[in-house]
């Protein structure tokens, strides 16, 4: 069956979109639309022509399917459809139901007439993508919607109902109910009252004073996200529909369509997009695989993560028991809880009423008879493996039959946590970053004998927890924390050669990063790592470790929670402050090994930090631990403050080139405070630079 749909009723064609699940416009739906007119302009039986979309949506614009095809741009492209259907020799009323966004909003505006329900989500997105609109939004929405409300709109990229544009003229007349029905008898009204086909097109944008509105609106843009081009290019092309004839605007919009298509951010922003879906999906694990049904949850611990994890649950409206061993932890750990949820509703993103009734769904116990019915339960106890195991046999001797045993343990082996039960294949590693209930990433840890039905519902219940599930094989560390132990080593020998903590700090926070190694350090406790590191010198005799940071340890020196580390902290606040001491400190020890300090460029700093990253991504990605290097790349993006713009650090050695990343790494090499062992290629790195290829294909 063809994707447009045609029949007619009373005198009016109806071309309904039908490409499952948005009706995105690819290129066979594209097609039947163009052919659906010509059929309507040629039928003297029909007036009018009323397009639909089936399903869930209008439309939700590109098909995605088709994004990188030839099929994308191959002919009819949109802009083609759309200005078939605006120049149709008879009326075009849209029908919006549901979901009008990107193209699909921009078909709807090529009609005559738009109709819609209440509810549907109208939006132009493409600027999350590093985009502009590429067939006529930006020239035709600032005609029938306020500049300021188009700009809004365009820049942000974010849906607004369907109601808040009455008033307006994006809509001709919103239907509370049956909107085919009150479409066609629109139609028929149009016809009757000769009110003929008016084009978007020819309006004019009216607003006092555009131009000192559109210059604010550029500093804006400029100052809120200065590493994205797309939002200012926004900008200007709406500029060409108040100030260009309409087919001129429509061409300079296209124009930066095609710049923009080809810088590195956009290319970023659709390797995050497509990488986020890309991350869903497992090769042995097909999507109709079974899963379990995740009704009620448990947690065991109420710490820093255990307490982040039960609000994860809270929040999607899961009811969670948390389980200790003692009330006071019990008791400490709801205090935090509701102490969370209400700083969200003092700053307002929480309603008060909310905050009472995710409460209702943490139930505190020290009894695991309480928690034997969850069907999921998720360990947070100490990173201790003999506690582990008591807990683990726990779990196999009183959780009901099929429950998911899962573990957030971010360092110890999930095949060992799956032996201490009978039931190896419902154990899986659920590693949540910190604060558990803010960050985005959720490392789904893949043991040996994980069964695939269970692989299948954590991924499902990650969705339902709004996370970016990632799925991880198991080895020291995972993916996140496998990498970051060598971007820390680097950034503890450029401290050792001749770099301040600040200015390594600054150097890769300017290039993007949220938050410098020693900042990051000092944030999540530099006890963590020295703990890691102590046990490595004893199983990695051979593996050289700046031992700086093991100094500033010995100081009792872990962070903001001991007021100080790599900084000083002010009681209270999280500034970080450089320390004298630690500058002596840095000294001396420069002194011990024997290391006159050099000048280190910003730019050294950053290519050494991450090509230590890259290095062992591709260790990682060789090993069959990550199954592609889009998901390496969604774990930095979303777990450790890898800048959107730049992609990851997987993508980012590909826009580098992966020659040009092995001969940097040749020249570090060849430092003579440099360890010529880490910056030994990955065999796969230098096997793809060799070939020419790179890490996402
Ligand atoms: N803190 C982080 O940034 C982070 C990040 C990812 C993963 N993890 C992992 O999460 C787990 C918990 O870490 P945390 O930072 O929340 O630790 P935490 O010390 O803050 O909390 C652990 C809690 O577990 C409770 N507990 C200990 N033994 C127990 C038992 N037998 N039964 C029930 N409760 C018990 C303790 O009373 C405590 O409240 C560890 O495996 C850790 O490696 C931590």
């Amino acid at each position: 069956m063809t994707q447009a749909q045609y029949s007619t009723q009373d005198g009016i064609a109806i071309i309904t979109l039908a490409n499952p699940p948005v009706n995105g416009l690819g290129h066979e739906l594209r097609t039947g639309i163009v052919e659906g007119v010509r059929k309507a302009e040629t039928d003297p039986a029909v007036s009018a022509i009323v397009i639909t979309g089936a399903g869930k949506a209008f439309s939700g614009g590109a098909d995605i399917r088709e994004f990188n095809t030839p099929k994308a741009l191959a002919e009819p492209n949109l802009g083609m459809v759309i200005r078939v259907v605006e120049g149709a020799a008879k009326p075009v009323v849209a029908a919006i139901h549901s979901v009008a966004m990107g193209g699909g909003l921009e078909l709807a505006l090529g009609c005559h007439y738009r109709v819609a329900s209440p509810g549907a989500q109208i939006a132009l997105p493409e600027v999350k993508l590093g985009l502009v609109p590429g067939a006529g939004g930006t020239q035709r929405l600032p005609r029938v919607v306020p500049l300021d409300m188009a700009v809004n709109i365009i820049v942000s990229g974010n849906p607004v109902p369907s109601e808040k544009f009455k008033g307006t003229q994006l809509f001709d007349a919103i239907y509370e109910s049956d909107l085919l029905a009150n479409a066609v008898a629109f139609a028929k009204q149009v016809v009757a009252e000769k009110k003929g086909r008016p084009k978007v097109r020819d309006r004019k944008v009216e607003f006092a004073d555009a131009e000192a509105f559109l210059r604010f609106a550029r500093n804006t843009a400029q100052s809120v996200a200065p590493n994205f081009p797309a939002p200012v290019k926004c900008i200007d092309a709406i500029a060409g529909a108040v100030n260009l004839p309409f087919e001129q605007g429509l061409k300079e919009e296209r124009r930066m369509f095609v710049e923009l298509v080809q810088t590195p951010e956009s290319r970023a922003m659709r390797h995050a997009f497509f990488g986020e879906r890309a991350a869903g999906k497992i090769p042995d694990v097909p999507a109709d695989t079974p899963v379990r049904e995740i009704k009620a949850a448990a947690v065991i611990g109420a710490g820093t993560m255990g307490g982040g994890i039960a609000m994860n649950f809270a929040n999607a409206g899961i009811p969670v028991t948390i389980l200790e061993t003692a009330q006071e932890a019990l008791d400490k750990g709801l205090a935090t809880i509701r102490k969370n949820y209400e700083n969200s509703a003092r700053k307002g993103r929480l309603k008060p009423a909310e905050v009472e009734k995710r409460m209702a769904l943490l139930r505190p116990t020290l009894s695991y008879d309480d928690i034997k019915d969850a069907d999921i339960v998720i360990e947070a106890v100490f990173e201790d493996i003999g506690v582990k195991e008591k807990v683990f046999k726990q779990l196999d001797a009183v959780m009901k039959p099929g429950a998911i045993l899962a573990s957030n343990t971010s360092t110890l082996d999930l095949n060992r946590i799956a032996a201490f039960t009978r039931r190896p294949q419902d154990v899986i590693g659920t590693h949540f970053f910190s604060p558990a209930n803010v960050m985005k990433l959720l490392e789904i840890v893949r043991g040996e004998k994980t069964g695939k039905d269970v692989l299948a519902t954590t991924m499902q219940l990650s969705k339902k927890l709004r996370k970016t599930g990632v799925v991880s094989g198991v080895c020291d560390g995972f993916i996140g924390n496998r990498m970051i132990e060598q971007y820390f080593r680097q950034a503890g020998y450029l401290v050792e050669e001749g770099a301040s903590p600040q200015q390594v700090d600054k150097a890769i926070e300017k290039w993007g990063f949220a938050m410098g190694p020693f900042r990051m350090g000092d944030l999540a406790g530099n006890d963590v790592g020295w703990y890691i590191r102590k046990r490595r010198y004893q199983e990695r005799p051979d593996m050289k470790y700046p031992r700086l940071m093991d100094k500033v340890c010995e100081l009792g020196r872990f962070g903001q929670k001991t007021g100080a580390g790599m900084y000083r902290y002010q009681p209270g606040k999280r500034d970080a402050l450089p320390d004298p001491v630690i500058d002596q400190l840095i000294a001396r020890h420069r002194e011990e090994i024997g290391v006159t300090p050099r000048k280190i460029s910003d730019d050294e700093i950053v290519h050494r930090l991450l090509l230590a990253l890259v290095n062992e991504g591709a260790r990682i990605l060789e090993e069959g631990i990550a199954m592609r290097a889009s998901d390496i790349d969604m774990i930095y993006l979303t777990g450790y403050g890898f800048p959107l713009h730049r992609g990851g650090p997987m993508l980012y050695a590909d826009v580098m080139g992966l020659y040009n990343v092995v001969d940097r790494m040749k020249q570090f090499a060849a430092n003579p405070h440099g360890d010529a062992a880490f910056w030994t290629p990955a065999p796969l790195l230098a096997k793809l630079a060799a070939e020419g290829k790179s890490f996402n294909g």
